[in-house]
């Protein structure tokens, strides 16, 4: 199976996206994580990439859409996987239709995760990621066991850069007038399910693992 998981920014996709991969085994693609990963290794794409991704403005979609394609060819050809904020513009979403269709493994599911506004911003400016594993936190609603310290490798947690109020709110922006118009685009393909990501994280949990249940009995 192969899925798009669609929401703002602070939606959960991350968290419903580890949570899946762990339990069934999918591969998970995380742009937003790829693209930090080549940030911090000072790549070329990083290097491209770190401007765009501080103010909280989308990466220019010929970088992103040559990073992904190749990273599926690489890595996911013959898995299941899950694309984490992939596609993000139109342009985004008809290359990568275009490219899995000609490798025979187009999207079967695209999960959009609707959530408030007050939410996304209280879980972005609480969010805490380990420097070292990459695990992820928030202050409040999923604190460490030891404040500062992941629970999973003993690292420091850091804030991300663009979860600071002002570049959330272009973020939020960015999401408003380029990528939120996905939904009807996958709704149109019949391929689209949405559900609340404003709920507690193991009961979003549940009803995506009862959507998938219904779509192809998969046991989750
Ligand atoms: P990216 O890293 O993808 O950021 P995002 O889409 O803004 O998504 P987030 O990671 O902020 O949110 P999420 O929905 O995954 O929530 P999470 O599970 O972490 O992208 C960063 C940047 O990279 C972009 O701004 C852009 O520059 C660039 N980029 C990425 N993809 C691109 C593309 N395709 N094209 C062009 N540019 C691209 O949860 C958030 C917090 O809430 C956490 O603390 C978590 O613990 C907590 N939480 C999660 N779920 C719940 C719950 N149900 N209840 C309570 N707390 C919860």
């Amino acid at each position: 199976m192969r899925m798009v998981f669609l929401g703002p920014p602070g939606a959960g996709k991350g968290t419903q996206a580890v949570m899946l991969s762990e339990k069934l085994n999918f591969l998970h693609l995380s742009t937003g994580d790829i693209l930090r990963e080549n940030v911090k290794n000072n790549t070329e794409i990083g290097r491209k990439a770190k401007s765009f991704m501080d103010k909280g403005d989308l990466v220019t979609d010929d970088i992103v859409v040559a990073m992904m394609l190749d990273k599926i060819a690489k890595d996911a050809k013959d898995k299941d996987f899950i694309l984490d904020g992939f596609p993000r513009t139109i342009y985004q979403a008809r290359k990568i239709d275009e490219e899995l269709d000609k490798l025979k493994i187009p999207i079967d599911l695209v999960v959009y995760f609707e959530t408030s506004l007050k939410i996304v911003i209280f879980r972005l400016t609480g969010r805490r990621l380990c420097k070292d594993c990459g695990a992820n936190y928030h202050i409040v609603n999923m604190p460490p066991k030891k404040e500062g310290v992941c629970d999973k490798c003993g690292s420091e947690l850091y804030q991300r850069k663009d979860d600071k109020e002002e570049t959330i709110k272009n973020r939020l922006d960015v999401y408003n007038s380029q990528t939120k118009t996905l939904i009807d685009y996958y709704r149109e393909k019949g391929i689209l399910e949405e559900t609340s990501g404003d709920l507690d994280a193991g009961i979003v949990y549940e009803k995506l693992s009862g959507i998938l249940n219904d779509r192809n009995k998969i046991r989750t």
